[in-house]
């Protein structure tokens, strides 16, 4: 197993650029179970997501080749309609595989993804949806069933918003006869990609980025030539770690647009934050202000950036509260930062921050993906060595973080233990 470690104090300097966004790139492979040709996707991330992403629709009979950041899939073969508990468990976005099977195949078999570390995430809100698109649904021996004799349009009304169940529902919906409303729709631009590519391959959506998205069934889809969008959260990580370490650094390949609540809170804290174009400029300050924080469905502030907001925070002049609204156990980087010296109370979704001077460096323990991030970030400006653990969690989701830090003059390097 690796570990990073990390010899913190020096401030982040250079240009970065940002990969493609992992959570846009998952549904889109998975989308090519929606048709039988050869697509190409481009600017695919580096990441174990994707590879575990790509074993699946292997077992499903996809026929798959890439190189670097280039990946072919044709689902020509799709012949199995069941993803197994060891390939679920692996990766809770998975489940995406279950609109397009039932879409494609009429059938599918799930293995129930399971609560994760940041909390329980049942998929009740995608099951119910395919249950109205005219699917029927059992859960056996662990298992989602889904069988259907051709899924129907009909109006679905979220409870709550679901980034990845209405990327399902986009999906079976793509295939079915007549008109899908989804209403209370995720208005992430991670739909707005899926959207965009689903349309390429010859669907009819519309709305996608807005709360109402409108999906006229088509009886066949084509394949498609895809370049995946830029990853936001891998920008905004970067973001934070150059107002932690009151670095100057210029962030290339990203969509600023994207990151709107992000700039604007980091704004807050006093670093400087210059756009233009693709590009970000971020100028950290030597005085970092607290500011409250409250995670929110998009375009609100994303919860995939709360840890590392919190990393800052840490170090900030004053008391900052911190409050995650989408998940309910994603403070479990707090125990780890109070190693290094943050003080940090939690009191059921709020985490009360108060800045210290320095944090010192020790072993930590990755315990999912963003917290690790929040981990790496906090090592990156502690004094002395953090040695982060368990980095598995991080090369899920980030493409070589580590040597993108050390391009910027962190001291930081990756060893096995
Ligand atoms: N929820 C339900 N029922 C459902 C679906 C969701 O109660 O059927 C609840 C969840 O438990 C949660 C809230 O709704 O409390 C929002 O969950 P959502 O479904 O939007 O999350 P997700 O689709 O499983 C995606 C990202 C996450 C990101 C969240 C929120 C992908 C592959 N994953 O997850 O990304 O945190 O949206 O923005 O797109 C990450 O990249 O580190 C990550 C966890």
């Amino acid at each position: 197993m690796d570990k990073i470690i990390i010899k913190g104090g020096q401030p982040l300097k250079g240009e970065v650029k940002i990969s493609g966004a992992k959570n846009a790139a998952l549904p889109i492979l998975f989308s090519s179970l929606l048709t039988d040709g050869l697509n190409e996707y481009t600017n695919v991330p580096v990441l174990q997501d994707i590879e575990s992403t790509k074993t699946l629709l292997t077992s499903l009979g996809a026929k798959i080749q890439s190189e670097k950041n280039r990946v072919q899939i044709d689902a020509k073969g799709l012949n199995n309609y069941e993803a197994s508990y060891d390939l679920v468990r692996k990766m809770r976005a998975s489940i995406l595989v279950l609109g397009p099977l039932v879409a494609r195949l009429k059938k599918a078999k799930v293995s129930l993804p399971g609560g994760c570390a940041i909390g329980a995430r049942p998929i009740n809100l995608h099951l119910k949806g395919l249950a109205k698109l005219g699917a029927r649904i059992e859960l056996k021996d662990g298992f989602v069933e889904a069988s259907t004799r051709g899924l129907k349009g009909a109006i679905i009304d979220f409870d709550l918003k679901t980034v990845t169940g209405t990327e399902n529902l986009m999906m079976a919906a793509s295939l079915a006869k007549g008109i899908t409303i989804l209403n209370n729709a995720a208005q992430e631009p991670e739909i707005i990609a899926l959207a965009d590519v689903l349309n390429k391959m010859g669907a009819q959506i519309t709305g996608a980025g807005t709360h109402k998205i409108r999906i006229e069934g088509v009886p066949c889809l084509n394949p498609t030539l895809v370049k995946i969008i830029p990853d936001r959260i891998e920008a905004g990580t970067f973001i934070a770690a150059a107002a932690l370490t009151r670095g100057n650094i210029l962030i290339k390949n990203c969509e600023p647009d994207h990151l709107t609540a992000v700039i604007e809170k980091l704004k807050q804290t006093g670093t400087k934050i210059i756009v233009k174009d693709k590009t970000i400029l971020v100028q950290g300050s030597e005085h970092i202000g607290s500011v409250d924080l409250k995670t929110m469905p998009y375009p609100g502030f994303p919860t995939d950036m709360q840890a590392q907001f919190m990393t800052l925070m840490t170090i900030a002049n004053g008391v900052s509260m911190i409050t995650e609204t989408i998940f309910e156990n994603r403070f479990i980087h707090v125990s780890e930062l109070r190693r290094l010296g943050a003080d940090i109370t939690i009191s059921g979704n709020n985490a009360m921050v108060k800045g210290v001077k320095n944090l010192s460096g020790a072993p930590v323990m990755a315990t999912d993906l963003r917290a690790s991030a929040s981990l790496v970030l906090a090592g990156l400006v502690a004094g002395g060595i953090t040695e982060v653990r368990r980095i598995y969690h991080l090369d899920r989701g980030y493409d070589r973080l580590e040597a993108k830090f050390a391009r910027l003059g962190a001291d930081i390097k990756r060893v096995r233990e």
